[in-house]
C-alpha cells in the first residue's frame, strides 16, 4: 500500500516538473516583466486587502524556514549578549539594575520571538517549515540549558542576593527561581562534579529515549477465534486482519487494547491482552528503569538533596516528598471504604458472569462497563447529536465570558498560518480594557499536532516603562473538518476537553503577573492543571450544559435534564477505584524515587494488594492500563 502510494506521488512530481519545463522553456525573455507584473499586482492586493498586524504582539506569524533559522540565530545571539554583560558587572556593584532587569527584560523581549520559532512545528501547512521548527527546538533548547548553567552569570547574581537589595514579594520570588534555576543545573558545582553530572545527564537521556524507542518500535500481537473475542462491537471486529485458519490478529497497541479490556466477555482473553501488553520489552524496560532510578538518585545526590523525589518536588506546590506521601496515605485510606463498596459491585456482576473465578485487574473496565450499562439508559451515540461543534464553542464562550467578566471578540483580517485560523481579542467587560488575543486553529488538516491543547505565544508582563506586554495564546484541536454541509458532533469527552482547554486561555489572559517568567501558563506542574479541573464541573450542571448544546436538526431543543444528571452520575461512578489506581501509580513513582535502589517487581507485589482492596499484582499487567478513564467506542 504503502509503496504504491509512493510511487503515486512520484509520477505526480514527474508531472509537475513536465509543467514547469512547458512553461519557463521560451518564458525567460519575459521573466522580468512577469515578475514586475506580480509585485505589482502583489502591491496592489496589499493595498486593498492588507492584514492588519496585531497591535501589542511580538509574536512573528508565517516564518519561512530559512526566517525561522534566522530568527533562531538572533535569539541566541541576543542572549548570549545580555548574559555576557551581566557577568561582566563586577561582584561588588551587583544591583537590580543592573544584574536581575537585563534578565527579566530578556526573557519578555524573547518569549514571543522563541515561540514563533516552535509553534511552527505543531500547525504549519508546509514540510520544511515544520522542520526548521524542530530544529530550532533542539537549538534553542540546548542553548538556553548552557546559559542556566554559566557559572560566571550565577556568581553575579548570587553576589546581588547577598547584598540584599530590598525588593518586593514578586521580584524576590523571581530571584529565587533564577538562582534554583542555575543550581538546579549545577551551575555552583566544582568542575569534577559538573563533568559528572554531564555524564549523568546523557546517560539518562540515552536510556530515556532507548526505553521509549523499544516501546514504539513493538509490533507485538495476537491471534484469536472470533469466539475469543466475544462481546467486541462489531466495528471492532471488522477492523481486525483475518490470518489465515480463521484467526483475527490484534495488535498490541493501547488503543485495541483498551477496548479488549472494556468490552470482551470472556476473561481469559482479557488476561491474555492485559499480560501480553505489559510483556512488550517488559525485561528490558524494567531493567532500564531500575537503571534510570538510580541515576535519577545520583543527579540529586550530587546536587545536594537526599533523593530524587525531594529534587523533582522542589519546585512544586507540594514541595517534599514527605507531604506526598502524607497526602496519598492520607487519601488511600479516606477511599477504601467506599472503593470495597464498589468492588463488591463488580465481583457480584462478575460471579454472575463467570462463575467463581477469581477476581482480577484485567476485570475492571469490564465491569465497570457493565454496571454503567445497567445502571444508566446512557446512548452516547444519542448525546453526541446534541453537540454540534460551533453550538459548543458559542457555548463554551458564553460561559467563561459570564464567569470572569470577558468579552470575546473575533478580529477579522488579520494574518495567520492558515486559512480556517481565527483570532478573538479578549476585553474586561466593564472597562474594555484589551486584556489579550487567542488563536483558534481547530480544524484536523495534514501534518497537523494530533492532540488538543494550548500554547502561550507572547506573555502577560510590566514592560520597564510601565505598560502591559499582553498575553496572547493559541488553541490547536483537531475536529475533522465539515464536508458536506452537516455539522461536526462532539462526543461529550471531547466537549469537557474543549471546555477544559479554554479555561487555560482564560488563566493565561487574565493573568495579572509582573514578569513573563510567572506569566499564565508556567506555573508549577502541579497546579497547572486545577483551575481546568475545576472549571470542567460547568460540564457537568444541566444548565450550563444547555448553554452549550442543542439538537443539531433544530438547536432550540436542548438536551434533557435526565440526560445531564446521567452524564453526572456517571462521571462519578466507581470514583474510588478509579482514585485508588491513581493513588498506586503515584506511590509507586514516590517510592522508587526516593531511595537508591528498588526491587521494582517485589515492590508492586507487596504495594498493588494493599492499595488494591486485595486484589493481587499480576506479573506484566499494567496498572496505568486498567484505569478506565479513556473510552473509545462511544
Ligand atoms: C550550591 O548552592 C546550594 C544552595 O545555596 C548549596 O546548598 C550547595 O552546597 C552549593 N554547592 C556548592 C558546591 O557550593
Ligand atoms: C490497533 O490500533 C492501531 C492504532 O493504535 C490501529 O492502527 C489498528 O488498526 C488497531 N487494530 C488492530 C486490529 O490492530
Ligand atoms: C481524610 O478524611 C479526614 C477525616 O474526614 C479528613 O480530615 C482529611 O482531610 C481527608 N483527607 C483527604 C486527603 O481528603
Ligand atoms: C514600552 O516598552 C515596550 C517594550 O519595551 C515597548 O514595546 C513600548 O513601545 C513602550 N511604550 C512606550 C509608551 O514607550
Amino acid at each position: 500500500m504503502a509503496k504504491e502510494k509512493e510511487k503515486e506521488k512520484e509520477k505526480e512530481k514527474e508531472k509537475r516538473g513536465i509543467n514547469l519545463l512547458a512553461l519557463t522553456g521560451g518564458a525567460a525573455l519575459v521573466a522580468v516583466a512577469v515578475n514586475l507584473a506580480i509585485s505589482a499586482i502583489n502591491a496592489k492586493k496589499s493595498k486593498n486587502h492588507k492584514k492588519k498586524d496585531l497591535p501589542g504582539s511580538s509574536v512573528r506569524i508565517k516564518l519561512s524556514a530559512s526566517e525561522i533559522h534566522k530568527l533562531t540565530d538572533h535569539i541566541i545571539a541576543k542572549s548570549k549578549e545580555i548574559y555576557d554583560l551581566v557577568a561582566s558587572v563586577p561582584i561588588e556593584k551587583a544591583t537590580y539594575l543592573n544584574v536581575i532587569a537585563p534578565l527579566v527584560e530578556l526573557e519578555a523581549y524573547q518569549f514571543p520571538l522563541v515561540q514563533s520559532c516552535l509553534y511552527p512545528k505543531m500547525v504549519s501547512t508546509c514540510d520544511d517549515v515544520r522542520k526548521a521548527s524542530a530544529y530550532a527546538e533542539k537549538e534553542l533548547d540546548s542553548h538556553f540549558l548552557a546559559c542556566r548553567k554559566r557559572e560566571d552569570v550565577y556568581r553575579v547574581i548570587k553576589a546581588f542576593v547577598e547584598r540584599g537589595e530590598k525588593s518586593d514579594l514578586e521580584s524576590k520570588h523571581f530571584v529565587r527561581c533564577l538562582v534554583k534555576d542555575f543550581e538546579r543545573n549545577g551551575a555552583n558545582l566544582t568542575l569534577s562534579k559538573k563533568e559528572e553530572l554531564e555524564r549523568l545527564t546523557s546517560q539518562i537521556d540515552e536510556l530515556t529515549f532507548q526505553y521509549i524507542n523499544n516501546l514504539n518500535g513493538d509490533n507485538s500481537f495476537l491471534l484469536f477465534h472470533e469466539s475469543e473475542l466475544d462481546g467486541m462491537p462489531r466495528e471492532f471486529i471488522k477492523s481486525l486482519e483475518d490470518i489465515e485458519g480463521r484467526k483475527l490478529k490484534i495488535a498490541l497497541k493501547s488503543y485495541n487494547v483498551s477496548a479488549v479490556l472494556e468490552h470482551c466477555k470472556i476473561g481469559a482473553t482479557r488476561k491474555l491482552v492485559a499480560t501480553s501488553y505489559g510483556k512488550r520489552r517488559g525485561k528490558e524496560n524494567l531493567d532500564i528503569l531500575e537503571k534510570l532510578v538510580q541515576l535519577r538518585h545520583k543527579v540529586a545526590r550530587l546536587l545536594g538533596y537526599p533523593n530524587y523525589a525531594d529534587f523533582a518536588l522542589e519546585s512544586r506546590m507540594a514541595r517534599t516528598s514527605a507531604k506526598v506521601f502524607e497526602f496519598l496515605e492520607d487519601i488511600s485510606d479516606n477511599l477504601t471504604d467506599l472503593a470495597t463498596r464498589e468492588l463488591n459491585i463488580l465481583k457480584d456482576l462478575k460471579r454472575k458472569e463467570e462463575g467463581d473465578s477469581q477476581f482480577g485487574m484485567e476485570d475492571i473496565a469490564y465491569y465497570m462497563r457493565r454496571a454503567e450499562e445497567q445502571q444508566f439508559d446512557l446512548d452516547l451515540g444519542e448525546v453526541k447529536q446534541y453537540f454540534p461543534f460551533d453550538l459548543v464553542l458559542t457555548g463554551i464562550f458564553r460561559i467563561l465570558q459570564d464567569l470572569f467578566g470577558l468579552r470575546f471578540e473575533e478580529t477579522k483580517d488579520v494574518e495567520a498560518w492558515h486559512e480556517s485560523v481565527r483570532l478573538f481579542s479578549v476585553r474586561d467587560i466593564s472597562s474594555s480594557e484589551l486584556l489579550g488575543y487567542f488563536y483558534l486553529d481547530l480544524f484536523s488538516r495534514e501534518g497537523k499536532y494530533t492532540h488538543t491543547c494550548v500554547l502561550a505565544l507572547q506573555n502577560g508582563c510590566l514592560s520597564p516603562n510601565g505598560t502591559r506586554q499582553i498575553p496572547i495564546a493559541l488553541v490547536i484541536s483537531q475536529c475533522p473538518k465539515q464536508i458536506d454541509g452537516s455539522p461536526t458532533l462532539l462526543r461529550f469527552t471531547e466537549v469537557v476537553t474543549l471546555l477544559h482547554e479554554f479555561t487555560h486561555v482564560v488563566h493565561h489572559i487574565c493573568n495579572r503577573a509582573s514578569f513573563s517568567r510567572f506569566s499564565g501558563l508556567r506555573l508549577e506542574a502541579d497546579f497547572c492543571e486545577i483551575p481546568g479541573r475545576l472549571l470542567e464541573n460547568w460540564c457537568y450542571e444541566s444548565f450550563s450544559l444547555k448553554m452549550m448544546s442543542g439538537f443539531h436538526q433544530d438547536i432550540t431543543k436542548s438536551i434533557a435534564t435526565e440526560l445531564c444528571r446521567s452524564l453526572k452520575r456517571r462521571r462519578d461512578m466507581f470514583s474510588g477505584i478509579k482514585l485508588k489506581q491513581e493513588v498506586l501509580l503515584c506511590l509507586i513513582d514516590q517510592i522508587i524515587h526516593s531511595s537508591e535502589n528498588v526491587d521494582i517487581v517485589e515492590l508492586l507485589k507487596h504495594l498493588h494488594p494493599k492499595i488494591m482492596l486485595g486484589i493481587p499484582f499480576v506479573r506484566w499487567n499494567q496498572p496505568s492500563l486498567m484505569l478506565p478513564s479513556i473510552r473509545y467506542w462511544l
